[in-house]
């Protein structure tokens, strides 16, 4: 069988924040179980990984903090090797986009789209905040999405809709930074021409019939509406500098030169080999499979963008191969949340369980099609449940029973019975479907199937019951603990990819010491010596697990009690003094943006008896159509007031969360204007 030969990334981690089991479940287990399944079955086969490091958060951290971007990425790039090392994640090199070879393979991605004529320049109006004095970078600005008019779209994308932006598509745009409603200014970009690509880009995504569906769909919906040309360069000071002379102060979009990490991290690792230039026979090698393991939101940019920009260039790279994007991971029933602190942080699992722990819960929960939820007591349930007692169960009656009756010696006997060979067979079909499935990056599948041959072992063992032939029949209970042997063999040879460590050390147990292959899988040995034999895996108590959950917990409480600094209650008033107030339900008729104010909506309001100009400070929270028709809360007997040289007669209550988003009070029934309140 001729090799093949694989080029696999996992996404680029921004180095701006630790890694998490997000993180982990989206892009780097399924890349890493792949890899290693790939290595074990003999395949040609290398990864690639790195940190991004460009964009604006890390400039702005770098800001807050007092540091340069550069120690901000240093910092993380170090936690991120360390937190891949405690996991198992192995790449074959693991760079970063802000060293200076990065820079160089950019600047000559960008020069050759510009020379073919992929790549002009144009004016553009860009949002620009006057109090922060800076163009606000697409994760800068938040507003509604024109396309599904939720809230919390960024400038580059919806992350409700999935649908990409125009620069300045948001409505009701605001500043993340200081809450600013930005201004419009323009400013001169270099564009990347997608519209040219589309031909390509359809004729290679209609060859993609191994593409998950729904990914397909979307991607191919996209580029059917049609591509607009994007913009590949930004205006900051942190990042790859755009290599010509009238684009000083400017650098390339991080998405521009991200993808590219992949191959200067492939440029680097064979860098300090003494073949530099190997990279080249893998990267402009048609045979070449070049898989990228991603998380859902990173789809448009590695089946449209990036594509686009490879078939620009002068070289022939070759092109994905695949795409396998994970959906999300949640949290104890939660979405993940950085900024609340609803995540499990990898140093933080690692200071307390075992990494191969993690490994195996997020392979068995792998979010492949839908989302799924990461649970501490599931993950306590599955670890002592299955990897204890189901797995820890057989090796451990395997090893003492070995060591106590044959002297940790057990031999194949010359003739397996019908009962064995059956058992074995049955192994051998499992791992025939473990082979297919990690070709076709189920993970989560093969988890769960894994754990089949040690049940298999288990009622094996049970059913030949060793403890009683081994007075009568002792080849017979040789027999049986031979093939037990067999299946935990096979078990650390086809699990490896999910419990690198643990099989190793289960082959070690096992007396073996060589690399084994996918192949040694399907044929059987004769002979096991045991050595070194020690508990698989530990259960883990409850309290252990109480304690994650209290940490969590906890950890989000302070959140909100940080979030809510809400004032203490008002000294008591009399009713009298509250009947005072005319508190009435409001139509509102007409509501209109007041030219010239950042704040501000007018608004006719029908009270039953009148109408009432009002003036309400709520434009950054509503657009006009959201509010025509409803009724709201009034207080109709405020004193007028001069608003912007206009008078105000009343008031509309509103409401402050904790996030800073004012929200109106409508009544949930159906009430005539004019009602009163009381
Ligand atoms: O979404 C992210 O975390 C990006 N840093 C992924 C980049 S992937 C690639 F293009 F480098
Ligand atoms: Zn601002």
């Amino acid at each position: 069988m001729g090799k093949e030969r694989f080029l696999v990334t996992s996404a680029l981690p921004y180095a701006n924040g630790d890694l998490h089991v997000g993180h982990i479940a989206g892009a780097y287990l399924p890349g890493d179980i792949f890899v290693k399944y790939l290595r074990l079955k003999g395949e040609d086969v290398l990864y690639f990984c790195g940190t991004d490091e460009h964009g604006a958060p890390i400039s702005i951290k770098a800001e807050a903090e007092g540091k340069t971007p550069q120690q901000i990425v240093d910092f993380y790039h170090q936690r991120m090797v360390e937190d891949f090392e405690g996991l198992g994640i192995e790449f074959n090199n693991f760079s970063g986009t802000a060293r200076p070879p990065h820079h160089k393979l950019s600047q000559e991605f960008f020069l050759n789209l510009l020379k073919k004529g992929y790549i002009s320049t144009q004016v553009s109006e860009q949002y620009y905040c006057p109090k922060c004095e800076r163009f606000l970078a697409d994760r800068y600005v938040e507003g509604v999405c024109p396309h599904c008019g939720k809230s919390g779209a960024r400038g580059d994308q919806c992350d409700a809709c999935g649908k990409l932006m125009d620069s300045t598509g948001l409505v009701q745009p605001e500043c993340k930074i200081c809450g600013t409603t930005p201004e419009v200014r323009s400013t001169t970009h270099w564009m990347l021409d997608l519209p040219a690509f589309v031909p390509r880009l359809k004729e290679w995504l209609s060859s993609k019939s191994n593409w998950k569906e729904n990914i397909m769909k979307f991607i191919m919906g996209l580029v059917d509406e049609g591509l607009k040309k994007r913009a590949v360069t930004r205006d900051i000071d942190w990042g790859v500098p755009v290599p010509l002379e009238d684009a000083e102060g400017k650098v390339l979009y991080v998405w521009f030169d991200a993808p590219i990490g992949y191959v200067s991290s492939s440029v680097e690792y064979f860098g300090k080999t003494d073949n530099p230039d190997g990279w080249r026979d893998y990267w402009l090698n048609p045979q070449t499979k070049l898989v990228h393991f991603i998380g859902k939101d990173n789809n448009i940019f590695h089946a449209i963008f990036w594509p686009a920009m490879l078939m620009g260039q002068d070289d022939n790279y070759v092109l994905p191969h695949d795409i396998p994007a994970n959906e999300f991971l949640n949290l104890e029933g939660d979405k993940l949340s950085t900024s609340k602190n609803w995540a499990i942080w990898i140093k933080d699992f690692l200071a307390e369980f075992d990494g191969e722990l993690l490994r195996y819960y997020v392979a068995r929960i792998a979010p492949e099609h839908k989302d799924s939820d990461f649970v501490w007591k599931d993950f306590q349930a599955k670890v002592n449940g299955e990897l204890a007692n189901i797995l820890g169960n057989l090796a451990n009656r395997v090893f003492s029973f070995g060591n106590k009756f044959f002297e940790g010696q057990i031999c194949k006997s010359s003739e397996l019975d019908d009962k064995a060979t059956s058992v074995l067979q049955e192994a051998y079909a499992l791992v025939g479907e473990m082979d297919e499935n990690y070709q076709n990056y189920k993970v989560k599948r093969n988890a769960e199937l894994g754990m089949n041959l040690a049940r298999l072992g288990n009622k094996y063992f049970d059913e030949t019951a060793p403890w009683k032939s081994v007075k009568t029949d002792k080849a017979q209970a040789e027999q049986s603990l031979y093939v037990c042997c067999e299946l935990l063999r096979i078990f650390s040879v086809v699990y490896s990819p999910i419990l690198p460590r643990a099989c190793k050390r289960l082959a070690n147990m096992l007396g073996i010491e060589s690399e084994v292959t996918w192949q040694h899988a399907g044929s059987s040995q004769d002979k096991y010596v045991f050595s070194g034999v020690e508990p698989l895996f530990p259960k883990i108590e409850d309290d252990k697990i109480q304690a994650q959950i209290d940490k969590l917990k906890k950890s989000c409480q302070q959140e909100v009690e940080n979030a809510d600094n809400i004032p203490a209650i008002k000294k008591a008033i009399s009713f009298d003094k509250f009947q005072e107030m005319d508190l009435r339900m409001g139509k509102i008729l007409e509501c209109e943006v007041v030219p010239k104010s950042k704040k501000l909506l007018k608004l006719t309001i029908d009270l039953g008896t009148e109408k009432r100009q009002i003036f309400s400070g709520i434009s950054k929270y509503y657009v006009p159509s959201q509010l025509l028709g409803k009724s709201v809360v009034i207080l109709a007997n405020l004193e007028a007031r001069k608003i912007m040289g206009m008078d105000s007669q009343g008031m509309i209550l509103a409401v402050e969360g904790a996030d800073g988003n004012l929200s109106l009070l409508f009544a949930d029934k159906n009430i005539s204007a004019g009602s009163i309140i009381s």
